[in-house]
């Protein structure tokens, strides 16, 4: 179904605008063989982090982030803004900051700041743990919207899953929205353990303005724990059942289900050909390698070192080289057929019978 969004418009005018050869030619935008356009670029700006939960696939690179980790090639605001550049020349549209933790970053605001100059959608995933004091810089320096990781609102739970405190994260989401960074999207981790807190908080995000909750499948292929998943189907339909409404995104065909006056997106990409058929997004890495895909990191490709010619071209390559995970690189739920090489780090496996 047509959600009828902003983002729909973007995807379908990039491709008018790619079919009829006009206002962007196809040398300048980003199409991969598959015919998915990419407009939105996800950058991890640290693999630092002050939390350490036990679900955490670190943006796809598989170890757990420590706080202590050493700076370990970060890239400089500068250095971000200019990569920024080049990929608005190339239809990227959105940017979204994540880490490990962004707000580890002093100089956030500064990299908000220059990333906003080239392109206006940019918006921030964090553990809202530092975000109470941060808030009012970060949208005075352009930021948008934030989504903050809360899995349950019981302390006790919320502990034992993320390895640190409730209460912090509960000031953050407040500031957040005080300071008009909205929609503040909460990002729930759909696993065993969690599902019994979803009740509680679809009525905390039902009865506060300006929260939206995002239901997020538990991926295991980085993480492992494959017996910590759960059912994804029955959740739906339990929304379902309550739904006012339902409708369906175009970024990676999301169902939003209103409920209790709540807004709750599902994000549930494992074993999932249409969302992959319908991911718009590629990533670059704290130390600036792009990266095609978040199940996959065999193919990175690094931009340090190349001038704006050569930046460009990378990001044609990294594009060119996308896969659907599931649907093509792992070919169906069974995993009979495989069209792609294994995963090098040997991420998916448990999905792959050679
Ligand atoms: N499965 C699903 N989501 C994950 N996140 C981190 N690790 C996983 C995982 N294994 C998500 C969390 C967090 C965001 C940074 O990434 O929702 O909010
Ligand atoms: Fe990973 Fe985010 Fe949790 Fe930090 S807060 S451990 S980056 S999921």
């Amino acid at each position: 179904m047509w959600g009828g969004g902003r983002e729909e418009w973007k995807h379908f005018e990039a491709l008018v605008n790619y079919l009829a050869g006009t206002a962007m030619d196809s040398q300048r935008m980003l199409i991969d063989s598959f015919g998915r356009v990419v407009t939105d670029l996800r950058i991890s700006v640290t693999s630092r982090c002050n939390f350490s939960c036990i679900y955490c696939h670190n943006e796809g690179l598989g170890h757990p982030p420590l706080l202590d980790d050493q700076e370990d090639g970060e890239m400089g605001p500068d250095e971000i803004g200019r990569y920024v550049r080049l990929a608005r020349e190339l239809g990227i549209g959105s940017v979204k900051l994540t880490g490990g933790e962004p707000l580890v970053r002093r100089d956030l605001e500064e990299i908000v700041d220059r990333c906003v100059q080239h392109v206006s959608d940019v918006s921030l995933t964090t553990n809202g743990s530092a975000l109470a004091g941060r808030a009012d810089a970060l949208r005075l320096a352009g930021l948008k919207r934030v989504n903050v990781s809360l899995d349950s609102l019981d302390p006790h739970a919320f502990k034992d899953i993320r390895r640190g405190s409730l209460q912090p994260v509960l000031a953050g989401v407040r500031a957040a929205l005080e300071a008009g960074l909205k929609p503040v999207k909460l990002n729930l981790v759909v696993m065993k353990k969690t599902m019994q807190y979803i009740p509680a908080m679809i009525d905390y995000v039902g009865g506060t303005k300006g929260l939206k909750l995002q239901l997020i499948q538990f991926m295991p292929e980085l993480v492992h724990h494959e017996e910590w998943s759960t059912d994804m189907d029955e959740l739906k339909e339990w929304l379902e059942k309550r739904a006012d409404s339902v409708i369906t995104r175009e970024m990676h065909h999301r169902r939003i289900y209103h409920l209790n006056g709540a807004e709750v997106e599902v994000v549930d990409p494992v074993r999932n050909p249409e969302f992959c058929a319908n991911c718009h997004r590629i990533r670059l890495t704290h130390d600036a390698r792009l990266k095609g895909c978040l199940n996959r990191n065999g193919n990175l490709v690094s931009l340090r070192g190349l001038d704006d010619y050569g930046i460009r071209n990378a990001f044609r390559r990294v594009t060119a080289e996308r896969v659907p995970y599931y649907g093509v690189f792992v070919r169906d739920s069974e995993g009979e057929t495989i069209l792609g090489r294994r995963p090098s780090s040997g991420m998916g496996e448990r999905y792959l019978r050679p």
